[in-house]
Order: structure tokens, then sequence, then C-alpha cells
């Protein structure tokens, strides 16, 4: 299913048969859980423990681009492969009308890793999203392009407000609302997405490249860039993020001996999209 970020592999959150067929098709390891798609604050509340401070994120961001950690509720609801066996549950409300009829026409949640196989880039496209895993699925909706082109923002409110994964709901915008956000812990059971070379294409990723090498595609950036692949010429990192993965999986195509990509700047958005290139490029674990 497609979603205002990326495509979704789906699954109804409460059959662990079809849930156990998603980390199947993805080929995931099943101590990494996936997200559960709600249409509203109201569905999520019968899933996870609701606190202040998801009250008023919710309030602010969804539908939309924000995953939020919460303690379950109704373990049964999202099942226990779903969540990888863990105590707290991921929900978010996406701000699309495909998933949202979905959603509404089961009448509870629907869990959604990305549509990739594990370890690649996330699918922004239907053709990429069928390539990756379109075998698995029963059926598949057709949403067009996804408007924002990188994950959710996932944040975890267990104890501290932490920062898990950053996306198109800035660390800025959520800290307006509830206040300083502290960084993901080492602790690989709070955050077991964080593996290695994630939405990596097949060849090297080389980063903050001014002049790419002959034989490199160059993902450029901004008014100098040149080629095929620029993700933005004017500059503008919304751009740049919603054509981010689809040109690293075209540049991918065109075998070329590494994809460089020129420097972004880090502010704002440019905070997700370097940490998808970081990852991309092997440099975190
Ligand atoms: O934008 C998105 O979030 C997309 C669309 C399809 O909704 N979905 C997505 O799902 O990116 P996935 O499975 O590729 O990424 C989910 C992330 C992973 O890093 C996972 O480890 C983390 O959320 N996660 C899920 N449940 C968690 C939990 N209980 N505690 C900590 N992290 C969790
Ligand atoms: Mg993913």
């Amino acid at each position: 299913m497609p979603t205002e970020t990326v495509y979704g592999l789906a699954a109804d959150a409460a059959n662990a048969r079809a849930v156990a067929a998603v980390y199947e098709a993805k080929g995931r390891p099943s101590f990494n859980p996936l997200i559960a798609h709600v249409t509203d604050v109201a569905m999520a509340r019968r899933i996870a423990r609701f606190d202040a401070r998801a009250e008023a994120l919710a309030a602010r961001f969804w539908p939309g681009p924000l995953t939020l950690v919460l303690p379950v509720l109704d373990p049964e609801a999202v099942c226990d492969l779903a969540r990888a066996g863990l105590d707290t549950v991921a929900i978010r409300a996406p701000g699309h009308p495909l998933p949202h009829a979905l959603i509404q026409a089961l009448g509870r949640p629907i869990v959604a890793p990305s549509a990739n196989r594990s370890g690649r880039p996330s699918p922004t496209t239907f053709a990429d999203a069928v390539e990756e895993t379109g075998k698995a699925a029963a059926a598949a909706l057709d949403g067009g392009p996804c408007a924002i082109g990188l994950e959710s923002t996932v944040v975890a409110l267990l104890d501290q407000p932490r920062l898990l994964r950053p996306g198109a709901v800035t660390r800025a915008e959520i800290e307006a609302v509830i206040g300083p956000l502290s960084e993901a812990e080492a602790d690989a059971k709070r955050s077991p997405g964080r593996l290695a070379r994630h939405y990596a294409p097949n060849a090297p990723v080389r980063l903050d490249v001014e002049t790419p090498r002959p034989g490199e595609a160059w993902l450029s950036f901004g008014p100098a860039g040149q080629g095929p692949w620029n993700l933005s010429p004017s500059g503008d990192l919304h751009e740049a993020a919603t054509n981010l993965f689809a040109y690293l999986r075209a540049a991918d195509r065109s075998q070329p001996t590494a994809i460089a990509v020129a420097p972004i700047p880090h502010g704002g958005l440019g905070e997700a999209i370097n940490d998808r290139l970081r990852r991309a490029a092997g440099f975190v674990g």
C-alpha cells in the first residue's frame, strides 16, 4: 500500500500468519518490530497507552509522517510477532487516503514495514514497490509516487522522549511541542531497527562529493549540480527527500563504479536525508 512517506508491505496486525509472511517476504529479522498503522488517535488509544506527550504530538502531527513508540495496551491487536515480543508498540496514522480507507475497511490496525527487501532502499513508487516485494502480496494498491519519499520520524515516549529515526517531521518541530529530545539509546532492544548498512543500493556510496570520478553516478544538489540525478536544482530539501530513494535506485541501475553524492545541508529535513545517506554508505551501525 502507498503512504505519504514510502510504500509499505501491509498485513492485518492481529494475524500472526500474515505478519510472518511479511517478515518472510522482506527477509527481515524477527527481532525488528513493525509499525502499526491506524486511522486516527481513537484507534491508537485502544492499542497503546497515551500520555500527555503522546496526545500532544498526535494532535499536532497526525495524520502524518510521525511514529510514536508507546507502552502496549492491547497485545492481541498488534500481535507478538509484529512487536518482536516487546511490551511497546510503534504506531502512526498515515496521511494518505488509500491506507486510511484500507484500515477503516478492516476496522483494526494494519502493520506495514517499508516494502523493500531488508537492507535495501525503501520504494517510493508503485513500480519499485512491486519490484521489491510484489510477488508476496495478494493485492497491490497504486497511489502514485510518494509525496515525502522518506520513512516517518520515529519517537519513543517510554522514559525521556527519544528520537529513534529522523524523518519529515523534524527534531525542531517535535521539540517545539514536547521539549528536548534525547538521542536513541545504544541499547539494541530499544531501537532494534538501527541495523548497519540499511537503505543500501548495490553500488558503493560516497558522500560529500563535489566532483565525481569517471564511471561514478552523481547525485548532485543545487544550481551547480549536473547530470540526470540532481536531487533538487533549486536546493530545496523537500524536493531532495522526494527524489532521494528513486534516484539512488535509478543511479544504481546504471551499474556505476560508485554512487557519489553531493553535500546536503544538515538542518531541518537535512538531518533525515543525511541519516539515510550515511546508512546507504555504511557509516552507521
Ligand atoms: O514511513 C514509515 O514509517 C513506513 C511506512 C510504510 O509507514 N514504514 C516503515 O516501517 O518505515 P519500517 O518497518 O521500515 O521501519 C519501522 C522502524 C524500524 O526502525 C523499527 O525498528 C522501528 O520502527 N520500531 C518499530 N517498533 C518499534 C518498537 N516497539 N520500539 C522501537 N522501535 C520500533
Ligand atoms: Mg524500512
